[in-house]
């Protein structure tokens, strides 16, 4: 029969690497919780129409990369590309506002974008994704960006750039467009098909593009932050000052526009140089007109997300991921194997990670297979064990022993991890 493989771009969290996720996962959760964030698990899919409006209808996520499709009652409905606009929903649907002024809230989970795979970019990724609903203080901005930092240098990622830029409001970004639209106009003809088309339908897009001709006509491109008007310009500097007090070192990217359309004043990734071309590790930014654009009260908010896989693959290599064994008890006989099977599940019971051996190998190779799951100990017994009412338990990496009395030897044991 042919095997059936995964799907191009999605992958499977193997064993060996699951304990790195659960890893930073906790680390998330306590980093986030001492900043007053809490967890929601919103669903993978949603109706299509609550992305459109959020992304933008004229993003390179919307117009090529969702998984979208049609339920069989005709309602079309996509697999979540991010996780801000569920969010969102959840938050006007659950009336969250009424609650408390301020709501702060996290989550975790795999995203959808139907992207060319490569290195760093997938199909099915995760993202750990954050929200700040109903602060429009640039201290709330400082304050999420300086946790995001933080939550980075608690998982032990260290080359990390910080930029910063201000995408301005709906009085000034206007403006800016225009300017783009203008300054674009006497090269149009030289940019690629995809350009071309953004001038008319998305014109700060042209910021995303990757490619060479196109990045030299917008080098020399006017700067939105010459275009701020007088509120986005204050909030700005005001970000950047309470960072300098909180110790947090950026760059200004006046070019970083962030490729979904919500934004609005200040947007910011983080960048590491250990990941090549997919250089982006987390990204976001204050998106204040999005809650109301998307049927809520007029609340602001101000967020961003990891990716997952890419904190990962920035993660100097440790032990985390061994998989270790706290007691492997190699039973040799028939007498010493049914004793060893109470014995090892009650063990397992007292939430001391047991393993043994059914199957009744030489000696031998059951040493070779607690070498392989890492034991910590080990006990050894047979006949000679059992009729003298003694076993060794072994401290495989002190390299000692103890004798331990058969009777009452789950309880030894148990004490003995007990007070490790
Ligand atoms: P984003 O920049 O589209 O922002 O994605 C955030 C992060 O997700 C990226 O920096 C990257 O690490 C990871 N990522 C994105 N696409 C892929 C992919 N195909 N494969 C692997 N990793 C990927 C957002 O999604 C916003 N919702 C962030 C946000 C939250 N803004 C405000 N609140």
């Amino acid at each position: 029969m042919e095997k059936i493989t995964a799907i191009k771009g999605i992958k499977d969290i193997l064993p060996e690497d699951a304990p790195t996720w659960n890893y930073i996962e906790s680390i998330a959760r306590q980093v986030f919780s001492a900043f007053g964030f809490r967890e929601i698990r919103v669903p993978i899919m949603e109706k299509t129409e609550l992305f459109k409006r959020s992304i933008g209808e004229t993003t390179d996520i919307v117009e090529k990369e969702m998984y979208t499709f049609r339920d069989r009652d005709e309602e079309l409905l996509t697999l979540r590309p991010e996780a801000t606009a569920s969010v969102i929903r959840a938050y006007i649907e659950h009336n969250m506002m009424s609650a408390d002024q301020i709501t702060k809230l996290f989550t975790i989970g795999p995203m959808f974008r139907r992207e060319r795979p490569q290195k760093g970019r997938f199909r099915q990724f995760h993202q750990i994704d954050v929200e700040l609903f109903g602060d429009d203080k640039p201290q709330s901005d400082a304050e999420v960006i300086f946790m995001l930092v933080h939550f980075l240098q608690s998982v032990a990622i260290e080359e990390l750039s910080l930029e910063i830029n201000s995408l301005g409001c709906k009085a000034c970004r206007p403006v800016f467009s225009r300017a783009i639209v203008d300054y674009l106009k006497g090269s149009e003809k030289d940019l690629c098909p995809d350009c071309q088309r953004r001038i008319h339908t998305n014109p700060l897009r042209v910021f995303d593009c990757k490619i060479e001709s196109c990045n030299s006509i917008i080098a020399g491109a006017p700067k939105i932050l010459d275009y701020l008007c007088t509120g986005c310009s204050e909030h700005f500097s005001q970000v950047k000052s309470f960072l300098d007090d909180l110790n947090v070192g950026y760059l200004i990217n006046p070019k970083m526009v962030r490729g979904l359309d919500y934004y609005t004043k200040t947007a910011f990734e983080i960048k590491s140089g250990s990941l090549g071309a997919q250089n982006s590790l987390a990204g976001g930014g204050r998106y204040d007109g999005l809650v109301s654009f998307l049927g809520g009260p007029e609340v602001p908010g101000i967020g961003f997300a990891v990716g997952f896989e890419r904190l990962i693959a920035c993660l100097p290599q440790t032990e985390i991921n061994k998989f270790k064994t706290d007691i492997f008890i190699a039973a040799l006989g028939s007498r010493a194997q049914k004793i060893s099977f109470g014995l090892t599940n009650e063990l397992r019971r007292a939430g001391i990670s047991a393993a043994m051996d059914y199957a009744d190998k030489s000696l031998k190779s059951q040493m070779k297979r607690a070498d392989k799951l890492n034991s910590s100990f080990t006990l050894i017994f047979g006949d000679k064990e059992i009729d003298e009412r003694r076993v060794e338990l072994r401290d495989m990496k002190a390299k000692n022993q103890q004798v331990l009395s058969l009777d009452n030897l789950p309880e030894a044991i148990i004490d003995i991890f007990r007070k490790r």
